[in-house]
C-alpha cells in the first residue's frame, strides 16, 4: 500500500466537508451507547482537521414528537422548557467527552422551520406529496392519536400481557397494533378507538424515487448498507417502496405544516433537516455561503454518521427528500453497530446502562473510553462490546504502560542532564524513520474508519520504541559519564518517538495530545508534523504526569452508580407501570375504587378463596418504594388533598397528591419517610399531575372509625429503596 502524501496539503487538496452525527432525542440522557457514535464521528472529524481540510461538524437535539411532549407534561413543564434543559445537559456531556462540534443546535429552531417548510413546498410542487384519509388508534381520554409504541395489550400470538403495539418481547412475534388483545393506551390506560384523519405522505413509491435511489445506493461505502438498500428497493419494477406518512395530528410538539392547520411535520421529517438547520446557523455566524454547500453540483462533501437502526431514514427518505427538493445528496452515510456491555445488552438492573454523566462523576477519564472505543471500532456495522475488565486492562497497559511510559522514562534524563534539549543527530535514527513512514498509513486507517487497525498499529510502534529503550538501558547508561552521548541519543530518540506517537493518537486522545504539545513546547500537531523533527534549539519542559491508571474501584463505583433504583425515565411507562395502570382502569370500570379495591374486597370474601390470592408475579408488578417527603402543602380548593414533593431516589423529585389532609398537618410530614406505589400510571388531576400513590392504612369502615395512617419505614431505609 502506498501512503498518500499528507506531509503537505496544497489548497487544491483542501477538501470542504460537512459531518453530522445522529441527533439525540431531547427526552433522555446521553449514555455510553450514544457515545460510540459521537466518539466515532469526532475521531474522524479530528483526523480530517489534522490534514488541514475545512471541516464542519454539526449536531443538534432532536426535540419534536409525542414522547417529548408527554415527558414535559409529566414534569409539569412546557416542551420548550424541557428541551432547553436537556439540550444543555447533552452539550455538557458532549463537551466532557471532547466531542468537538462546531455547532450544537436544536431542531426547534427558526432555521429548521424555514428549511422544513421550503423542502415540503418544493416536494409538493414537484408532485411528491399526497393527502389521504387514514384510520388510526385514538385515545379518547387523552384526546390524541396514539403512536404504535403507546398502545399496549396482550400478544395475539402467545397471550403475554402488556406488550407493545408492534412486537412481543416474550415470543418475539411482530404484528399490527390492531391485532393486540385488550389494547390499552399506555398514556391514559383507556381503550383506544379507531378514528379517521387526513395525513400527508411523501410519495416514496413514485418511480422517480426508485430510480434515483437505485443509482444513489451504488455510492454507499458499506456493503451491508448497500445490501439492505437493495432488499428494500427489491427487483426493478417490483414497486416495494411504500409512501411515507410525514404528518401528525395535534396535539403534537413540532412544526405546523404550511397550509394544513392542525397538522404537524412528523419528527422524523424535521430531524434530518435539523442537520442543515444547525449548519445554516453556523454558516451565518462564520460568514459561509450556506447555499453553496447544499445545492447540487457543489464541490463540498457531506457525511452522516448514524446507528444501523436508522439506516432506513438516512438512505431512503433523507436522500430522496433532498434530491427532489433541489438539494445535494449525502456523499455517504456511515452506520455503526450497537454497544453491548460485558457481552450483553446494556441493562439498568445490572448497572451497565451507563450514563455519560455518571461516568464523568465517578472520576473516570473520558479519554479512556475514547481510546477503548477506538480500539474496538471498525468500518462495519458490527456491534461492539465494552468489557469492563478488558477496558481497565487495555487502558492501563496501552495508554499508560506503553505510550505515556516512553516519555516518563526519558524526560527526566533529558531535562536534568542535557538542558532539556534533544540531540539533533539522533532525530535521524532508523526507528524514527519507521515511525514517520507509518504515520500516513495510520491516518488512512482513521479516515477509512478502521480505528482498531490504527490503534493496533500505533501500539505495535510503541512496543518497538519500548523495546529500543529496554535494549539501550538508559538507566545503566546514566551510571557512567562516558556513555553520555549514547544516553543523550537514547532519550532524544525516545522523546521524538513519543512526539510521533502522539500524532498517531491525537484524533483519539486530543486532551492528552494538547498536554504533550505543552510539555514539548510545540505548536498543535498535524499529520504534516510527521515531516518535522524536534530541535535542540527549543528545550522541552519538565515532565508532568500525563495520565493516571484506571482503578478497579472506579469501575465498581460506576456500575453501582448506574444500578437502577427505578426503571426507565422515558415517557413510555415501564411494563409494570402500564399493567398497574390497566388494573386501575379495570378496577374503575368494575366500579371498584382504588381504595378498598379488589384485593381488600376479595380478602373478606368467603365465597372465592382463590380470588383472595395474588401470585408473587402479580405482586412483583407493584413497585413500592421508600420516599422522603421533601415538601408538603395544602391544595387550594381541596379539603381532602395534600400536595407532596417526594424524593424517590431518582434524578428528579415527584409530585403526588394524597387524600390525607384530614389526618396530617403539612409541616408535620416534611422530612419523613414513607412508602409509595412508584409505578402507578401518572394521573392528571384537576390540580396537576400526580406521579405515584402514598400508602396509608385505614379501618375497614372509615365512617365508624375515622383515621388515616401513612406508612413509615424503620430507620435506615433510604429514598428509592424497593419494598418487597
Ligand atoms: O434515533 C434517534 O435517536 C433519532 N433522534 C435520530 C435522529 S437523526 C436525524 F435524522 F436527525
Ligand atoms: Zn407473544
Amino acid at each position: 500500500m502506498t501512503a498518500p502524501d499528507i506531509a503537505s496539503n496544497p489548497p487544491a487538496l483542501r477538501r470542504r466537508i460537512l459531518v453530522t452525527s445522529a441527533l439525540p432525542y431531547a427526552n433522555g440522557q446521553i449514555h455510553l451507547g450514544h457515545l460510540v457514535e459521537y466518539i466515532q464521528t469526532d475521531i474522524w472529524v479530528r483526523t480530517l482537521r489534522m490534514h488541514g481540510h475545512e471541516v464542519y461538524y454539526v449536531g443538534a437535539d432532536d426535540t419534536h414528537g409525542t414522547p417529548v411532549m408527554l415527558s414535559a407534561e409529566k414534569e409539569g413543564i412546557t416542551p420548550k422548557a424541557l428541551i432547553e434543559r436537556v439540550g444543555r445537559e447533552h452539550k455538557r456531556d458532549f463537551d466532557s467527552f471532547l466531542v468537538s462540534f462546531d455547532n450544537y443546535y436544536s431542531t426547534d429552531s427558526d432555521e429548521n422551520r424555514e428549511l422544513c417548510e421550503s423542502i415540503f413546498l418544493s416536494l409538493q410542487a414537484a408532485g411528491f406529496i399526497d393527502a389521504r384519509e387514514i384510520e388510526q388508534a385514538y385515545d379518547p381520554v387523552k384526546e390524541m392519536f396514539l403512536p404504535d409504541r403507546f398502545i399496549k395489550g396482550q400478544c395475539p400470538k402467545c397471550g403475554a400481557k402488556d406488550q407493545y403495539g408492534d412486537s412481543c418481547e416474550v415470543c418475539g412475534s411482530t404484528y399490527q397494533p390492531t391485532e393486540l388483545i385488550n389494547p390499552y393506551s399506555a398514556v391514559s390506560g383507556a381503550t383506544p378507538v379507531r378514528r379517521k384523519s387526513t395525513h400527508y405522505f411523501f410519495r416514496l413509491s413514485d418511480v422517480r424515487c426508485e430510480s434515483f435511489l437505485r443509482t444513489w445506493v451504488s455510492g454507499l461505502a458499506q456493503p451491508e448498507a448497500t445490501n439492505k438498500m437493495r432488499e428494500w428497493l427489491g427487483e426493478k419494477g417490483e414497486a416495494k417502496l411504500a409512501d411515507w406518512d410525514i404528518s401528525r395530528d395535534a396535539p403534537y410538539f413540532g412544526f405546523e405544516i404550511p397550509g394544513a392547520s392542525g397538522k404537524y411535520f412528523y419528527v422524523w421529517l424535521d430531524a434530518p433537516v435539523g442537520y442543515y438547520a444547525s449548519f445554516k446557523n453556523l454558516a451565518a455566524r462564520l460568514g459561509l455561503d450556506f447555499e453553496a454547500w447544499i445545492r447540487p453540483g457543489t464541490e463540498t462533501e457531506q457525511y452522516h454518521f448514524i446507528g444501523k437502526d436508522i439506516l432506513y431514514f438516512h438512505t431512503l427518505f433523507w436522500p430522496a427528500m433532498l434530491e427532489f427538493s433541489g438539494h445535494r445528496t449525502p456523499t455517504n452515510v456511515f452506520a455503526h453497530g450497537f454497544l453491548t456491555v460485558d457481552g450483553a445488552k446494556m441493562s439498568k438492573s445490572r448497572g451497565t446502562f451507563i450514563t455519560a454523566k455518571s461516568y464523568v462523576d465517578t472520576g473516570l477519564n473520558p479519554e479512556w473510553l475514547r481510546y477503548y472505543f477506538a480500539a474496538k471500532l471498525n468500518a462495519t456495522m458490527e456491534d461492539i462490546d465494552l468489557n469492563l475488565e478488558d477496558f481497565l486492562a487495555r487502558v492501563n497497559s496501552d495508554i499508560v504502560g506503553k505510550f505515556v511510559n516512553i516519555a516518563s522514562r526519558a524526560a527526566g534524563f533529558l531535562v536534568k542532564r542535557f538542558d532539556a534539549r534533544v540531540q539533533d543527530s539522533a532525530m535521524h535514527h532508523p526507528l524514527l524513520g519507521m515511525l514517520r513512514e507509518a504515520l500516513p498509513h495510520i491516518a488512512t486507517h482513521y479516515e477509512a474508519r478502521e480505528y482498531g487497525r490504527a490503534v493496533r498499529q500505533t501500539m505495535e510502534l510503541a512496543d518497538a520504541v519500548n523495546a529500543y529503550v529496554d535494549t539501550a538501558k538508559p538507566w545503566d547508561q546514566a551510571k557512567d559519564p562516558a556513555n553520555s552521548v549514547a544516553l543523550h541519543e537514547t532519550v532524544s530518540v525516545s522523546i521524538e518517538a513519543f512526539r510521533l506517537l502522539t500524532i498517531a493518537l491525537k484524533p483519539v486522545l486530543p486532551a492528552l495530545a494538547a498536554n504533550v504539545e505543552a510539555f514539548l513546547g510545540i505548536a498543535p500537531l498535524t499529520w504534516a508534523d510527521a515531516g518535522n523533527v524536534l530541535s535542540s534549539a527549543r528545550p522541552i519542559n519538565p515532565y508532568k504526569h500525563l495520565m493516571t491508571r484506571v482503578d478497579p474501584a472506579q469501575i465498581e463505583a460506576l456500575v453501582a452508580a448506574n444500578r437502577a433504583s427505578l426503571q426507565p425515565t422515558d415517557t413510555t411507562p415501564p411494563r409494570q407501570a402500564a399493567s398497574a395502570a390497566k388494573t386501575t382502569v379495570e378496577a374503575a370500570k368494575s366500579g371498584k375504587g382504588a381504595k378498598g379495591g379488589t384485593v381488600a374486597a376479595a380478602a373478606k370474601s368467603t365465597e372465592s378463596a382463590e380470588a383472595s390470592f395474588v401470585s408473587i408475579d402479580d405482586f412483583a408488578k407493584i413497585d413500592l418504594r421508600i420516599a422522603r417527603i421533601v415538601e408538603c402543602k395544602a391544595v387550594e380548593g381541596s379539603d381532602k388533598l395534600l400536595q407532596l414533593t417526594l424524593d424517590v431516589g431518582e434524578e428528579k423529585t415527584r409530585n403526588v397528591f394524597s387524600g390525607i389532609k384530614s389526618a396530617y398537618r403539612p409541616e408535620d410530614l416534611v422530612g419523613k419517610l414513607t412508602v409509595i406505589v412508584a409505578n402507578l400510571a401518572p394521573r392528571k388531576m384537576k390540580f396537576g399531575l400526580s406521579e405515584g400513590m402514598v400508602l396509608a392504612a385505614s379501618a375497614a369502615d372509615e365512617k365508624a372509625e375515622p383515621g388515616l395512617y401513612i406508612l413509615e419505614p424503620h430507620s435506615g431505609a433510604q429514598p428509592g429503596m424497593r419494598v418487597k
